[in-house]
């Protein structure tokens, strides 16, 4: 089944991160070595250092603490592909709007390179169907593309803090004020739905349902006016607004309905996590960021600083998040369908991390994190 690859080696730039991060990406190693061995290419990965373990080192090493140090961006350009785990955990929170925080690494590293459009897939597996907390018959046909605007609007708009603003207080006392403005150019804008419009293009519904707040937002009202402008050289694809609200209900009361949904940075953030529990866990949603510089791919959930360093965290969207690195960067479709179908048939032959598991769930099918990766390279071998 191997096809051979005209370019033997690839560079992969690997971010541990925080968190269930080292774990997950310990997996990931593993399950790329050994696609490495069956189709006679070389993934070379070399960590380097992104979010609160970068925050750690920088000030180890008496120098300005960063979520992003400048080697890491720039090994991350020269690399073929970068792959993330997850950044993040309590012990950076803090509410000291000057200090670094392991998000700033995750944003900067999107924006550094460019990476403007995040795609995550929600795939419901058949074997998973029971993991949901929706009705099973809600998940018949659901195969969903989110199509998520991942470098302008609230995440990179305006900043303003202020300790003591005059009349932000009780009775017009000075008081605490903070503001993060949205803001979306129509090329930011445009460059997305483009691509939202080409993907819905090469599927079979060919449908495409924009996300806005138009009633109500600017920037909302120029996506909207963008999409349709966008739509009469995209006759094929049938496109509908919906807001986001309504689209927050949509995805729990009839989630089939939807084909690829395309929406700005912060909806996209939030219908993500919720579409994810179609999939029946956080822990099975990988995504891919494309842009102008080196594609980025990732796990959709965080560092799940509650169960890190336990050994039992999904590896699963990690694993995924390969097989989506191998597609789109990689040029390696058999590879990524063979990981696609190897996390299928584990999940077929009854195995479960524990976030997947349900009361059907035998307790010896529960695996943690390395097992279950072991069952996807058994898969993978044979
Ligand atoms: C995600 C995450 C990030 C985001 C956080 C960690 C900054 O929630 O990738 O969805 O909001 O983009
Ligand atoms: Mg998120």
């Amino acid at each position: 089944m191997a096809t051979t690859n005209a370019r033997t080696t690839y560079r992969i730039c690997t971010l541990p991160g925080d968190g269930i991060g080292p774990e997950i990406m310990a997996e990931a190693k593993r399950v790329m070595a050994t696609i490495g061995e069956i189709w006679g290419v070389e993934l070379v990965c070399e960590d380097h250092l992104i979010g609160g373990a970068a925050i750690d080192a920088t000030r180890e090493a008496g120098v300005a603490p960063t979520a992003l140090p400048e080697e890491t961006l720039e090994a991350a350009r020269a690399a073929d592909a970068v792959l993330l785990a997850a950044v993040g955990g309590p012990k950076w929170d803090t509410n000291d709007p000057a200090a670094a925080r392991p998000e700033q690494g995750l944003l900067g590293i999107r924006k550094g390179l460019g990476l403007y459009l995040n795609l995550r897939p929600v795939h419901v597996f058949n074997a998973l169907r029971g993991a949901s907390s929706l009705k099973r018959e809600v998940l018949n046909g659901v195969d969903i593309m989110i199509v998520r605007e991942l470098t302008g609007g609230l995440y990179f708009g305006p900043r303003e803090v202020e300790e003591a603003r005059p009349g932000a207080g009780e009775d017009g006392a000075p008081g605490r004020w903070r503001m993060d403005g949205c803001a979306y150019s129509e090329h930011e804008i445009r460059r997305v739905l483009e691509r939202a419009f080409e993907i819905a293009e090469t599927r079979a519904r060919k449908r495409l349902c924009s996300v806005d707040k138009a009633n109500v937002l600017g920037t909302s009202k120029l996506w909207r006016a963008i999409a349709h402008e966008l739509a009469a050289d995209h006759p094929t694809v049938e496109l509908t607004d919906m807001f986001v609200d309504n689209c927050a209900m949509q995805l729990v009361a009839n989630p089939a309905q939807f084909d690829v949904i395309a929406t700005e940075n912060t909806f996209g953030d939030i219908l993500s996590d919720e579409a994810s529990e179609l999939t029946g866990s956080l822990g099975m949603l990988a995504s891919a960021s494309l842009g102008e510089g080196t594609s980025l791919f990732e796990p959709a959930h965080g560092s799940a600083p509650d169960i890190a360093g336990k050994g039992i965290a999904n590896p699963l969207a990690q694993l995924l998040s390969v097989s989506l690195m191998l597609r789109q960067a990689l040029g390696m479709p058999d590879a990524a369908d063979a990981v696609e179908a190897a996390v299928e048939d584990v999940l077929d032959d009854g195995w479960r991390t524990v976030d997947i598991a349900d009361e059907t769930t035998p307790a010896e099918n529960v695996l943690g994190t390395s097992a279950m990766a072991d069952k996807v390279i058994e898969r993978l071998r044979v």
